[in-house]
């Protein structure tokens, strides 16, 4: 990637989301209801993907913008279980179980804070219920080497898991007890190796760049570091900072948070550093070797982007158990109450725990596809949307087009009439170059507090 204009990029530097849905969290509101909710489960028909949320941590990473249960009590950790299993039993009885299962995932939170016989546990119960899995469905968990043993990595084999995603960060000393979240390269290692021992075939190491006390220099460390452990894919995150949503994100000095600069400056080494080191990169912050299913998805213009971030299954309905969790269909977004006391009162009542979400107009699925091609393609294909959506592109979008005009002048993208196409340097600027074609961003212009900043 040729050098970029720092001074010119920092500009940028302005709240945005990072579209892993659209429309974002900030339109989910109780106008989509229970029933309509339920209306789409009950005659849904395609495959599924089950996303379980097992929010539990032991102590708080001071970053972390997920939705978090910090908890030492284990009777905690059990009585949810039976909670997800009502809840299980409860969706089972709203959709046609035989649908076939492509894809599962166990996300948190620390999903390994569990043991090994209460993970064992919940997955049969899963299977139960939903018997139908795909020989090759993609069964996943993130997990948090501090809280990983042999047991539970018998139970992830028995189970057919074939993806483990490993929270990582960084490795620099000072940076991880600034973060709370000690974490040496040994144990890091010893996880991973304990992974490949079972078979484990991809792995998934997460970074984050853009936390306090992180330099070029020590970034530089840390991705060398992680090279050596060869995962398959990476993720290297921008960091979300919103200490408004996050109170845990006050705990440290917000002025040792790197400048936008540096942050570009760390991205760009980022870029050149896992590309010349046998790696490419997938959408806005990924990154697996060139043999990884993902390029010949892209190939193929089948790359998708969601909650979990890039995936080769794009046409199943996300169904989502568990505190928070949010389920997407072609036409929904449902997310489940993240109020503990609530989801429990739901469930007793023979209810879904189910509390907001928004129901897609024409003009929100045309604008879904749109950005979710840009923020996994860096293009978007007119003719193709033409087609598939009935209207004039240039006409229909005139106002977004207008708005991408100082990017074109910026050699960042260029636009024919057939194809948007983002340059390599401008995909650091994804959120900026998918943000005009967001409906409700006019709502949140001017308002600091909506979205993370996007360099
Ligand atoms: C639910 S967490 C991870 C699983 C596990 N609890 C762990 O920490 O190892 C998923 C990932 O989200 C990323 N993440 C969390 N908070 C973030 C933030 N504020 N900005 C960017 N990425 C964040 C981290 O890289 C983290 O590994
Ligand atoms: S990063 Fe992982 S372990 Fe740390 S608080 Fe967040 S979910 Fe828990």
């Amino acid at each position: 990637m040729s050098q970029i204009d720092l001074d010119k990029f920092s500009r940028y530097s302005k709240p945005g989301p990072r579209y892993t849905s659209y429309p974002t969290a900030l339109e989910f509101s109780d106008a989509f209801d229970y029933d309509a909710y339920l209306n789409y489960l009950e005659s849904g028909t395609n495959q599924l993907s089950i996303y379980i949320h097992l929010p539990f941590c032991r102590s708080a990473c001071y970053f972390c913008g997920c939705n978090v249960v910090y908890t030492s009590k284990a009777d905690k950790l059990s009585r949810y279980v039976e909670y997800l299993k009502k809840e299980i039993d409860i969706l089972a009885s709203h959709l046609d179980t035989s649908r076939e299962v492509i894809q599962f995932h166990f996300g948190g939170g620390t999903p390994t804070y569990y043991q090994a016989f209460e993970l064992d546990e919940i997955i049969r119960y899963v299977k139960q219920a939903f018997p139908n899995w795909s020989d090759d469905a993609e069964v996943s968990v993130e997990i948090d080497p501090r809280y990983f043993n042999e047991e539970q990595m018998l139970v992830f084999q028995k189970h057919g898991f074939n993806r483990i995603s490993f929270g990582v960060q960084d490795f620099d000393p000072k940076v991880q007890e600034t973060i709370h979240r000690i974490q040496p390269y040994d144990e890091t290692k010893a996880a991973v190796d304990l992974a490949r021992r079972y078979g484990i075939e991809s792995i998934n190491m997460d970074l984050i760049y853009g936390l306090p006390y992180q330099t070029l220099e020590s970034f530089k460390k840390t991705l060398e570091l992680a090279w050596t452990i060869e995962p398959d894919r990476l993720a290297v995150f921008n960091y979300a900072h919103v200490p408004w949503m996050k109170k845990t994100m006050r705990k440290f000095d917000e002025t040792t948070i790197p400048s936008p600069a540096t942050k570009l400056q760390i991205f760009q080494h980022t870029i050149d550093f896992l590309t010349g080191h046998g790696y490419k990169m997938v959408g806005m912050d990924h990154f697996a070797k060139p043999e990884d299913e993902l390029f010949a998805a892209i190939a193929k213009g089948e790359l998708h982007r969601n909650f979990q971030g890039y995936t080769t299954k794009g046409g199943a309905n996300l169904i989502g158990i568990g505190l928070t969790s949010i389920g997407e269909g072609e036409r929904y977004y449902a997310q489940n109450t993240k109020d503990m006391k609530a989801y429990e009162a739901a469930i007793d009542a023979g209810r879904l725990p189910f509390e907001r979400g928004v129901d897609l107009n024409d003009d929100d699925v045309l604008r879904k596809a749109v950005i979710m091609e840009l923020m996994a393609n860096f293009a978007i294909d007119i003719k193709r949307v033409e087609k598939e959506h009935g209207i004039d592109f240039k006409a229909y979008f005139a106002d977004a087009l207008e708005a991408l005009q100082e990017f074109v002048d910026g050699d960042l993208v260029t636009i024919t009439d057939e194809k948007i196409t983002v340059s390599p340097t401008g995909t650091l600027l994804i959120r900026n170059i998918a943000m005009p074609f967001d409906a409700y961003m006019q709502k949140y212009a001017g308002s600091k507090k909506s979205f993370s900043k996007t360099v």
